[in-house]
């Protein structure tokens, strides 16, 4: 096949013993811009550094001789059942980084007992992930500048069967990626020598990208079919599209707009998650956007707990950003988040070994979660709070 055979996949997707093998393969596989869009942050990409270095301050209190052989993983968010508390966040372009792109993300995470996010950006249509799998997805929503666009999108993915809608609220402008600027990963693309020469070299990765669905304004999710014609020039989509001016009045209309539980994702601030409960959300997603949008604001690990103590009691708290280990999913259990979400990962995967690769990301972190629950004693992930956390205390 163009993109090796699934038994193929399937072998270079079990060679992967845990994420960083699955980065690794990643940046074997892709061009290097490609590999940079998932893998970069903005301007110094200090967020997106604090967001690995929150986890390593906390490590887990082990209890010897518990008995609790068989852990339970299962979490309830927003009404659905998870098997485990890890659902596939939203990312946008997806196939740039395999041919599936999101069905591959919905399929695995359907696989996996939980649920993906079907972005906004998705490259493949809503309509096609959500018939990809038999389970419901979410969907994240950009809150674009133009209302009736957003009206439409919002009903799209609500005859798709979207449960959940998850309304952004980090990307009033796009963050400066100084890596995508220097490779010409810009709209429009402006390849250098260098990187044109890199593409060139993966010729399986050009297959692929050949093969699908083509990457185009009109295959976007959320950009309208009716905005055809130079309209639909990508080079239009951050003037004409995102809405700096977006405000919680806003958010109060979408909010009566759509009927099914409603989270808001990219919270930092204890008074914001707050206002969001204020608003009518059903919950809110800790997150940074993976470091890819501010510059300098707080890992959000760290916003976690301050946001946890202000809503956990009256809405459902998420968390996303730097998540690469079972045992960061039970330290952000820990403090005070229900489940987390994780991007880069399930790129990763697709990047390395296509849909088998975003089964194995799932699978390693399934395993690591039970064999560390397991080895602290802990019985069952509802049982996690700051009692089993302590500060890491040798320095490195
Ligand atoms: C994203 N993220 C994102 N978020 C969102 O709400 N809509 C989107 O379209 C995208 N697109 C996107 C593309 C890529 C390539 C990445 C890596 C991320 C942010 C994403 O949902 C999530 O917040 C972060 O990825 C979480 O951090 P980690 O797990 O990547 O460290």
């Amino acid at each position: 096949g163009l993109g090796g055979s699934a038994g193929a996949s399937r072998r270079l997707a079990r060679s992967m013993v845990c994420l960083d093998d699955v980065r690794r393969l990643a940046r074997r596989r892709v061009p290097r811009m490609v590999y940079d869009f998932i893998d970069g942050g903005a301007e110094g990409e200090r967020t997106l550094g604090l967001n690995r270095l929150a986890f390593e301050r906390h490590v887990l209190n082990p209890k010897v001789l518990s008995g609790a052989s068989a852990p339970s993983t299962g979490v309830r968010v927003a009404g659905q059942h998870l098997d485990i508390p890890v659902m596939l966040a939203p990312t946008g372009l997806s196939r740039l980084a395999g041919r599936s792109g999101e069905t591959a993300a919905a399929r695995a995470a359907e696989r996996a007992g939980t649920v993906s996010v079907v972005s906004s950006a998705s490259s493949v249509p809503v309509e096609k992930v959500a018939a990809a799998a038999s389970t419901p997805q979410w969907f994240q929503l950009y809150p674009w500048g133009d209302w009736s666009l957003t009206m439409e999108l919002l009903e799209r993915a609500r005859r798709a069967r979207c449960t959940t809608l998850v309304v952004t609220v980090d990307v009033p402008v796009t963050g400066s990626r100084e890596r995508d600027l220097r490779n010409g990963l810009t709209i429009p693309p402006r390849p250098t020598v260098r990187t044109a020469l890199d593409v060139l070299r993966r010729p399986r990765w050009m297959l692929g990208l050949a093969t699908g669905p083509r990457i185009t304004m009109a295959n976007l999710t959320g950009l309208s079919h009716r905005r055809n014609g130079s309209a639909s020039s990508l080079a239009r989509l951050n003037l004409d599209l995102l809405n700096p001016s977006y405000d919680w009045h806003d958010l109060a209309r979408l909010r009566r707009e759509w009927p099914g539980p409603l989270f808001v994702k990219g919270i930092l601030d204890p008074d914001d998650a707050r206002r969001a409960v204020e608003t009518g959300a059903d919950g809110v997603i800790v997150s940074n956007h993976g470091g890819r949008q501010a510059d300098g604001v707080p890992a959000s690990l760290d916003a976690l707990p301050a946001i946890a103590g202000a809503v956990a009691d009256r809405c459902e708290v998420l968390v996303d950003g730097g998540v690469r280990r079972g045992s960061d999913v039970l330290v952000a259990l820990a403090l005070g988040a229900k489940a987390c979400l994780i991007g880069r990962p399930w790129m990763y995967g697709l990047a390395a070994a296509g849909e088998a690769g975003v089964d194995r990301v799932l699978h390693i972190l399934t395993t690591e979660i039970r064999r560390t629950m397991t080895l602290i004693g802990c019985a069952d992930v509802a049982d996690l709070d700051r009692g089993r956390l302590r500060p890491a205390r040798a320095t490195l």
